[in-house]
């Protein structure tokens, strides 16, 4: 399986204090933000080369973002490995054991596909691998 890591996930309390370090005091370019309704969330893509940094910001209190914020506070939620084709990828993961928390690829920001790999497997990371569009 060949990948490249795409982005790094951090997982947001307070979106103006996020911005006032990333977008005012560091000067990046935040180029996109996007509503990622199947995971209540709202991503900012801050501009830093490739890969880039990714702001999560939860849109309900249901959001997976929400429930890692109120268990284990803000910070460095995931890092994403972008893959060629996200279902031969969970399919081989799965072929050898390893637990995923999608078992399907489901719809990520920027019309990508995406499916997350539970830390349990990965040495305690969160990881996305995702299928650009
Ligand atoms: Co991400």
């Amino acid at each position: 399986m060949k990948a490249v890591l795409d982005h790094i996930g951090i997982a947001v309390k307070d979106l103006d204090a996020a911005l006032a370090f990333y977008r005012d005091a560091l000067g990046l370019e935040i180029e996109g933000t996007e509503d990622v309704p199947s995971q209540q969330v709202r991503v900012h893509f801050a501009s830093v080369g490739d890969p880039k940094i990714e702001l999560l910001e939860a849109t309900a209190p249901t959001s997976p973002i929400a429930k890692y914020i109120e268990k284990r506070g803000p910070g460095l939620h995931h890092i994403t490995l972008r893959v060629d084709d996200v279902a031969a990828a969970i399919a081989s993961l799965k072929a050898r054991g390893v637990r995923l928390i999608d078992e399907q690829p489901r719809p990520g920001a920027e019309g990508s596909m995406i499916a997350f790999v539970h830390p349990a497997s990965t040495g305690g990371v969160l990881i996305e691998l995702k299928q650009a569009h």
